[in-house]
Formats: C-alpha cells, sequence, structure tokens
C-alpha cells in the first residue's frame, strides 16, 4: 500500500515545498521508498532541489518528477511506500483532484490572518468538494517568533473542524541556506533549528499514517 499525502494552499510561498521535503528526507531515512510529485510544472523546485541534492551527494537520494496529471502521477506511486505531492503555487481544480486521491492533506499557513483566513477558505472548500474534515491539517510554517501570536492562530485555527499539527517552523535563513544546498532543513547543522524541523516532519508521517489506517478501516 502507497501512503500518499498532498501539500496544498492557497497562497504561493508558504511553505509546500519545504515540508514535502522533510517527509521524503525523513521516511526515506526510516527506509520508506518515496519520492516526491512536483505537480508546479512552471518552476519545478523540488525537482531542481533533488538534483542539487544528487549534485552535492547528499544521501539519501531523493526522487522527484514533475507531473502535470494526477492520473500519470498515481501510476507511478504504486512503485512507492510513500508518495508525495507538492503542490503548485495556487489552488485549482487540479488541487482539489489531489486532495481527493491522498491519505492526508497538509495546508501550510503563517500565523498572521492574512494567510489563516485562505488557509481556512481552502480547507473550507475541499470539504465542501466532499474531502472529509479527518485529512485535512494545518501546519504552522515561517513563522515569527512570537509565542503569543503563534498562540492566537492555533487558537484561530482550533475554531475549525481540522487538525492543527503541533510544533511550527520558524523564519530562520540558515533553513533557506539549507535547502540551497539540496538539504532538507531537517538536516540543517543547528540541533536546535533541525529539533523543530524533525518534530513537524514526525507529526506529519503519524498524521498520514494514522489517516490512511483510518481509511483502510
Ligand atoms: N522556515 C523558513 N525560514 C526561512 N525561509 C524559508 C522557510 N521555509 C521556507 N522558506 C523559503 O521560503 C520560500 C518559500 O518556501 P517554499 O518553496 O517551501 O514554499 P511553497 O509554498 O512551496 O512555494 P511555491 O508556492 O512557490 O511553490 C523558499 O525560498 C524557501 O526556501
Ligand atoms: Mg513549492
Amino acid at each position: 500500500m502507497t501512503y500518499k499525502i498532498a501539500m496544498v494552499a492557497q497562497k504561493g510561498g508558504v511553505g509546500k515545498s519545504t515540508l514535502a521535503r522533510i517527509i521524503a528526507v525523513e521516511a526515506a531515512k526510516g527506509g520508506l521508498q518515496t519520492k516526491i510529485a512536483d505537480l508546479d510544472t512552471q518552476q519545478t523546485t523540488s525537482v531542481n532541489w533533488a538534483a542539487r541534492r544528487a549534485e552535492n551527494g547528499i544521501t539519501p537520494d531523493i526522487r522527484a518528477e514533475a507531473f502535470n496529471s494526477i492520473e500519470t502521477a498515481l501510476k507511478d506511486a504504486d512503485n512507492f511506500d510513500l508518495y508525495i505531492f507538492d503542490g503548485a503555487p495556487h489552488s485549482s481544480r487540479e488541487t482539489q483532484k489531489v486532495c481527493h486521491v491522498v491519505d492526508m492533506v497538509i495546508i501550510p499557513t503563517s500565523e498572521g490572518l492574512d494567510d489563516l483566513q485562505p488557509s481556512v477558505v481552502l480547507a473550507n472548500n475541499l470539504l465542501k468538494a466532499g474531502i472529509s474534515a479527518k485529512k485535512i491539517a494545518f501546519a504552522l510554517c515561517i513563522t515569527s517568533d512570537s509565542e503569543r501570536e503563534i498562540l492566537g492562530a492555533r487558537d484561530y485555527l482550533a475554531q475549525t473542524p481540522y487538525t492543527v499539527l503541533a510544533g511550527e517552523i520558524p523564519f530562520r535563513s540558515s533553513f533557506k541556506t539549507a535547502m540551497d544546498k539540496g538539504k532538507a532543513i531537517t538536516e540543517t547543522s543547528f540541533p536546535t533549528l533541525r529539533k523543530k524541523a524533525d518534530t513537524m516532519a514526525q507529526n506529519i508521517i503519524d498524521a498520514v499514517a494514522i489517516a490512511a489506517k483510518m481509511e483502510v478501516a
């Protein structure tokens, strides 16, 4: 069986590819056959990142390929244990389509209302389109260091029927530097930051495993 997960958002630049990469790397380290399906055929940022990773000799190797058709990607998914759809910058009909076929949908969002509101609108639209609230989760990404703001965001999201993952990924230039070298942010050399990224990766992997089991049951 293939676990499938999608990173989607209403806005661009919110952390979809960053999360796709930590999941791919951490699951691969755990021995799972993993691949990223890059749905951004214009930028192919995850494909380019995987190429940088290979050029720099970073292991484990991560497979990534661009797809403009969910159907073609799904045929490919059968060959893997974990298949990660890295969504295009803005939500579209393809976004809804991919959300129907995955076990878990992750919506990265920062803590300001400018980010929270469109994130909740997207989740509500997915719910209206028939996607179970149980398989939609928000992940706080590219956040500030204000605990008060982050708690406020958690309170806001707690009023929705969706999961809010524990932990958050703060804005740090060293995360950007790590990804520039083809690393995932769980592979940064700063232990405290690595721990934050690890926690998020683990929470997402746990969430997809639980959601997949619920679907099977
Ligand atoms: N926690 C962070 N700290 C600093 N920079 C970050 C962090 N997370 C992501 N970035 C940077 O922010 C930018 C957007 O992140 P990312 O590519 O993951 O978002 P995205 O949602 O996939 O964007 P797009 O919609 O363009 O596909 C990238 O340049 C990335 O390197
Ligand atoms: Mg991206």
